[in-house]
């Protein structure tokens, strides 16, 4: 439904100026680090006069509220109506203010922290004029080879689900529309994460039961959570182009989901159905992409959309089609108040960005989204030492802290952890010595990045003496009380174009690892990554590794606030932390098989394990689980079962836990996973405190898709319940389902 001034407007317009609407442009003004040669030539020009030939509707990539008055006073002189443009942008994990990479968001397993987060993040963006962000991503990932997992929650559908939910409110805030809010864009639809090889965009196969029971959650949350944008997926799915598959953008995302806003193509997807060799031509491709669900093209230059005239006139579309879209859009204007005040207040937007609250938000979200795997004898954290060492480069660089997806940042202000350290270091009672060396040349693609065009790519470091450099660093780790190794792959290893094929510490890095180790000066590993590596060597021969993630603009001063002992860890993995890359796809939650009893033989050169359990993740403070009951031993099949449960805080330190709920469903219509994640709890306990979790189970959680009915089922069976603090959680107890 859209109002009467949506209806007058569009009554108004003729079939151009609606066109004109339907597309979005990118407007390319590459940092002075960036490549301009990497534009295409001409693409500032061709867009201003788009504008002033009222044959754009939206814009992307514009983050100075200054340049963003001066191109909608030329949207609105461009066009009878003085329709503004709607600003789009990658708001990914913060604008000015970074916040952890999205993967590490979910780790923490905090949906408050993560609303918080993202409320910071659309605040910022709105103080500079963007309305909308291409953000959440929502795709499940089970591939760590795909570089995209950074993106995501992970694998797991209702983490998946709790976590979009939690960013869609805080983007959109109260309602749409809302003040110092923008517009939410859950991304990609559907199922990109399950690219072949995790190879980013090549072809997804996904059955019926897999993209409802896996893929689709999280995206169903999202729109009920109200998310405003939806935006189609590049690649093919089941043989289909995703921004041209009627059935997924109509029947499955309008009818079965019930969503209302608008959707957009990823960026040049509509014109690219015919580099696809699914359109004949852009003509094609615009008419096809249209009649399928698209709304609004992304496009860097010549969109498809801009050949809707032609498929008009010659019936590949018809005006009611073009109407709903261009009602979708405008409705979207108008929620967010732009046909009354399109502008930004340039000056307010410097406030605004320099809120020192935002910066405090990014920090506490570092804390919380670390993940401790592993803390032999209690390393960790360190109390009474003399000295450290901090060793890798990744230790020292400002870009490869904050992480991947981020345009707008300020490097000055980014704390490293080696700065972080020595500045907690610096300020204790008995100030610790701090020496630093990064031992290995930093590491370097094969291929360029496509984010070399902002100037963002690794580069090799000629005059590096590696020789040198590496005795260095054993000598200050030999001379110091710990070292502190931190490794990783590079900020441009991970994220869009960013696939692997190996699992490994890229370049040298293990072997400073195990020089440091052989040195006998216990040894912390700081991981920053965004997908599981290959840790086998550092577990069987480290004391303690911290996974950081890209902890973001504070995040060397909350890895030392975690190191040190000022903040505890009790992030837990979003995923199943595999112990070599020939174990992909690896996730939790499997179905049993007909023989359960050689499932951790499945290869005979590797256990069949992963290293570290989908949501598993140590503390320094220790809980214990007890008292496992259910409400009742049985249910009818549309009632509630409530799973209660004791957490206690055994140690003498505060700390915070997740308390998770799993279940099996022991027969019925389908076979089903050996255990599935249905509640979740983050508690501070204090030391020695208790605290009783309860979980509501409903039909909600029993219910799936069946590919023996095509259909929805609830199941009157039996099902194991298990609560603790990760996926091999051992307390137990069961309850049954009638007729
Ligand atoms: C990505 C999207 C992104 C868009 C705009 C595409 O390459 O797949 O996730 O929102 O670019 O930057």
């Amino acid at each position: 439904m859209s109002s009467a001034r949506v209806e007058k407007l569009l009554q108004s317009m003729t079939p151009a100026e609606k066109i004109g609407q339907l597309i979005q442009y990118f407007y390319f003004r590459l940092p002075e680090r960036g490549d301009p040669s990497m534009v295409p030539p001409g693409q500032v020009e061709a867009v201003e006069a788009a504008l002033a030939a009222g044959r754009a509707g939206s814009l992307l990539f514009v983050t100075d509220p200054a340049t963003s008055n001066r191109l909608q006073r030329q949207a609105i002189a461009g066009n009878r109506h003085g329709i503004p443009v709607l600003f789009g942008f990658d708001v990914i994990h913060g604008l000015r203010t970074i916040f952890p990479v999205p993967i590490a968001l979910a780790a923490s397993w905090n949906p408050e922290l993560i609303e918080q987060s993202q409320a910071v993040a659309a605040r910022e963006a709105r103080a500079v004029g963007i309305h909308w962000a291409f953000a959440p991503m929502l795709d499940i990932a089970r591939d760590p080879r795909w570089g995209r997992i950074i993106e995501g929650a992970g694998e797991d559908p209702y983490l998946g689900s709790v976590v979009a939910a939690a960013q869609v409110r805080g983007f959109q805030g109260p309602h749409l529309g809302a003040d110092e809010h923008i517009i939410a864009g859950p991304k990609h639809f559907a199922g990109y994460g399950a690219a072949l090889g995790g190879r980013d965009y090549d072809e997804v196969d996904l059955s019926d039961q897999e993209l409802w029971n896996t893929y689709l959650p999280p995206f169903k949350a999202a729109i009920d959570a109200g998310a405003g944008n939806v935006m189609s997926a590049y690649m093919d799915l089941n043989g289909v182009p995703a921004t041209g598959n009627r059935w997924l953008l109509n029947d499955i995302l309008r009818e079965a989901l019930g969503f209302e806003g608008f959707v957009v193509s990823d960026a040049n997807s509509a014109r690219d159905l015919a580099a696809h060799h699914y359109a004949a031509d852009l003509t094609d491709a615009g008419a096809r992409a249209l009649n399928a669900g698209l709304d609004l093209e992304m496009a860097i230059l010549d969109p498809a959309f801009e050949h809707l005239d032609e498929a008009l006139e010659n019936g590949q579309v018809d005006i009611e089609r073009i109407d709903t879209s261009v009602r979708r859009l405008l409705s979207a204007k108008e929620a967010l108040g732009l046909l009354d005040d399109p502008f930004v207040d340039e000056q307010a937007a410097q406030t605004v960005l320099n809120d020192p609250a935002h910066r405090e938000t990014a920090r506490k979200a570092a804390e919380e989204s670390a993940v401790l795997l592993r803390n032999e004898n209690d390393l960790l954290p360190l109390t009474g030492i003399g000295s450290v060492a901090v060793l890798g480069q990744m230790a020292n660089s400002k870009r490869d802290t904050l992480g991947p997806w981020i345009f707008d940042y300020d490097l000055e202000e980014t704390v490293t952890v080696l700065e972080g350290i020595r500045a907690h270091a610096a300020g204790l009672e008995t100030p610790v010595e701090v020496t630093y060396a990064p031992g290995v040349p930093s590491p370097v693609r094969l291929f360029p990045s496509m984010f070399d065009m902002w100037g963002d790519g690794s580069k090799t470091d000629e005059n590096f003496d590696s020789e040198a450099e590496l005795s260095r660093a054993v000598e200050i780790a030999t001379a110091a009380d710990v070292a502190v190794v931190v490794v990783g792959e590079r900020q441009d290893m991970i994220g869009e174009t960013a696939s692997r094929s190996t699992l490994d510490l890229p370049g040298e890095q293990l072997a400073l690892l195990q020089a440091v180790v052989a040195t006998g000066t216990p040894t912390v590993v700081v991981l920053m990554s965004g997908r599981p590596l290959d840790l086998r060597w550092a577990e069987a021969n480290t004391p303690a590794i911290l996974q950081v993630w890209y902890p973001g603009t504070r995040g060397g001063e909350a890895v030392a606030n975690l190191l040190f002992g000022q903040a505890v860890p009790g992030g837990k993995l979003p995923f199943t932390w595999l112990r070599h890359v020939g174990q992909v796809p690896m996730h939790y939650a499997h179905t049993r098989s007909h023989d359960p009893s050689k499932q951790d033989r499945r290869y005979w050169d590797e256990e069949s394990t992963p290293l570290y359990p989908f949501g598993f993740g140590l503390s320094y403070a220790k809980f214990a689980y007890s008292n496992l009951a259910v409400s009742s031993s049985s249910t009818p099949v549309d009632g509630v079962v409530t799973v209660s449960v004791d957490v206690t805080n055994t140690s003498g330190r505060d700390g915070n836990e997740v308390a998770q709920l799993y279940l099996h469903q022991r027969y019925g219509t389908a076979s089903r996973p050996v255990r599935l994640l249905k509640g979740f709890r983050r508690l501070h306990l204090r030391a020695g405190q208790t605290e009783r979790v309860e979980f509501a189970v409903t039909a909600e959680e029993r219910r799936y898709w069946s590919a023996a009915t095509r259909d929805w089922v609830l199941d009157a069976t039996s099902f194991d319940v298990w609560v603790g603090g990760s996926s091999t959680a051992d307390l137990h107890t069961e309850f049954t389902v009638t007729d």
